[in-house]
């Protein structure tokens, strides 16, 4: 029997994986893994090393959040699946990351619907040992207490979408990945960075939140924020004169583009 605490968070239950589970987690770390180098940015592989998230398969929580919790104070929490959004910003506004502690099977390597312990830890958990993302995440969980209650959580949440999951980075070496749902995601890695399809656009924080995403596909825009640094300043304004701006402005349909955008060109590189 699982118990769910108060705040949504369950035991990961590390020893009742399976081996067959622990081999899912590898031959997706080592896929992802062997793709990443020059194509995440230096904070996503700094943290996949620091971390050792290769070994034993499924990463144990509690061996992981020691050595999290020593580089950014944050930890990584088992939930049981989607949890309401006000706990959800609650956990992140304290620097706890809920994360599913399932993992996808088999025939599902390529494609998931709901966000697994892969794409939850993998994904996400490299990024919070970089200490400006780190800061960013707890601000944007604060900020979704703030937007919850202001009724501007859709706006918000297309930040989220736009950054934390497909945010893109530009660098010197060219562009580079940041978002944890495209690092996860052997298709959208190759995707996100060399296909000529998507758009690519400077991140702006209105354009952003004027931009409805979609979950069931690959991404059809993504942001390219200039550094870590100018995305976590972009933040630190008060969002309620840009509520009031948004409700006032219609949305930019999807893949759609104005006249104030940037556009990249692809990254495209000699093997994929
Ligand atoms: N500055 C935002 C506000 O006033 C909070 C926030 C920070 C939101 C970082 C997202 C990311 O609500
Ligand atoms: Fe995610």
């Amino acid at each position: 029997m699982t118990v769910i605490r108060p705040d949504h968070t369950i035991d990961q239950a590390w020893s009742a994986y399976s081996a067959h589970e622990h081999r899912i987690w590898k031959t997706l770390y080592e896929q992802q893994a062997s793709m990443l180098p020059d194509r995440a940015c230096d904070a996503f592989l700094r943290g996949m090393v620091a971390l050792n998230l290769h070994q034993d398969g499924i990463p144990d929580f509690r061996r992981l959040n020691e050595d999290l919790s020593l580089l950014t104070g944050w930890r990584v929490v088992a939930v049981p699946g989607l949890v309401p959004d006000e706990v959800f910003f609650n956990h992140l506004a304290h620097r706890r990351f809920p994360a599913g502690r399932f993992i996808r099977k088999a025939n599902q390597l390529d494609y998931l619907q709901e966000p697994d312990v892969f794409h939850d830890v993998f994904g996400h958990v490299p990024m919070l040992t970089d200490p400006v993302f780190a800061d960013y995440m707890q601000a944007y969980g604060e900020g979704g207490l703030r937007a919850h209650r202001l009724d501007h959580l859709p706006h918000l949440a297309r930040l989220y979408w736009h950054t934390v999951e497909f945010g893109l980075l530009q660098t010197p070496a060219g562009l580079r990945i940041y978002g944890a749902g495209i690092v996860s995601s052997r298709l959208e890695t190759l995707y996100a960075l060399d296909d000529p399809a998507p758009l690519r656009l400077a991140f702006s924080l209105e354009r952003v939140m004027r931009t409805p995403y979609r979950i069931d596909d690959l991404q059809p825009t993504y942001f390219v924020a200039p550094s870590l640094i100018a995305l976590l300043e972009a933040t630190l304004q008060d969002f309620a004169g840009l509520y009031d701006r948004l409700a006032c402005l219609p949305d930019i349909p999807i893949g759609q583009v104005i006249d104030e955008d940037i556009r990249f060109p692809p990254d495209v590189r000699a093997v994929a």
